[in-house]
């Protein structure tokens, strides 16, 4: 498998007045065209690992690397133009809450079709073609009546639908979804995600998943990084997590509820100081 993105040794550092906050502290991997997750529970460094690919670093965080290279491109040393042309044309990201992501005062045809025509010089006429395509394949029913409509006017099972179309539509190589669908029910959570799944494998990208539902990645990923304290303490491919080594990742599994299963008292996860170091 051709590998398109290699993060070395990759740091991001806060400096605040009362020290220095390592969010991300050495994390190493590669990504082919396949679907990497990245578990861990909240604050072990997640985010900042998939907002530092993506170069959304808050502007006082300070990133390093021995080596971040996405196609041949050094992202460390490309320019801020360089980094806009890169994001939304090649590598897209999906948040929890399209809220954050969506305009509120644009109709969401229009956010689409404006998406697409900042990344490619193409006439009006094609991009709503294509903009009525995208939304069909995030299996939204009725693409002409959605497109009028303001985010605050879909639900957020579609909101979610709409911005992963909106991300996927310039065609990027490489999705970093950071758990796309957290704010969701259960049952809508699995429908989006599959729809994701569908979209991300056909089309052959590389798709970085990051969320703190250890079962929810397993089912979705090839291979798996659980991160701990801003490490990386276990890189195992998802078939084989039940044969996880490290007792974090051990702990993770045993605090999975089964179904049928009665526990008194509800197991809590251990953390040992030396996992950190
Ligand atoms: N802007 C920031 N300033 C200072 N520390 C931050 C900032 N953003 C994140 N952090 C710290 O980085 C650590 C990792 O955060 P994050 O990557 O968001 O965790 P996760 O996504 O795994 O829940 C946390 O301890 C958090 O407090
Ligand atoms: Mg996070």
């Amino acid at each position: 498998m051709t590998t398109m993105l290699t993060v070395d040794n990759l740091r991001v550092r806060y400096p605040t007045r009362t020290g220095v906050i390592e969010a991300v502290r050495g994390v190493s991997f590669t990504l082919g065209r396949e679907r990497l997750g990245i578990v861990g529970e909240s604050g072990s460094g997640k985010s900042q690992t998939g907002r530092a690919i993506m170069g959304l670093t808050a502007g006082h965080g300070i990133v390093s690397a021995d080596k971040l290279d996405f196609n041949g491109i050094d992202l460390l040393s490309i320019s801020a133009k360089e980094r806009r042309a890169l994001r939304g044309k090649r590598i897209a990201m999906v948040l929890q809450d399209p809220k954050y992501s969506l305009d509120p005062v644009m109709s969401i045809g229009k956010q689409i079709t404006e998406t697409l025509r900042t990344h490619e010089k193409i006439g009006r006429g094609e991009a709503r073609d294509r903009a009525l395509a995208m939304l069909e394949a995030v299996q939204i029913r009725e693409p002409k009546r959605v497109w009028d409509l303001h985010p605050h006017e879909v639900s957020g099972g579609m909101g979610q639908r709409v911005m992963i179309a909106m991300m996927l539509i310039a065609g990027p190589e490489l999705l970093i979804a950071d758990e796309p669908t957290s704010a969701l029910d259960v049952t809508v959570q699995l429908d989006v995600l599959k729809i994701m799944d569908k979209l991300v494998s056909e089309r052959g990208m590389g798709l970085i998943f990051v969320s703190h539902d250890l079962r929810l990645v397993s089912s979705f990923c090839d291979r798996l990084l659980v991160m701990y304290a801003g490490k990386v303490v276990e890189e195992l491919p998802a078939s084989q997590l039940n044969n996880a080594q490290h007792p974090y990742t051990r702990g993770l599994l045993n605090c999975m509820p089964q179904i049928g299963e009665s526990r008194h008292p509800l197991p809590v996860l251990d953390r040992k100081p030396e996992w950190a170091a």
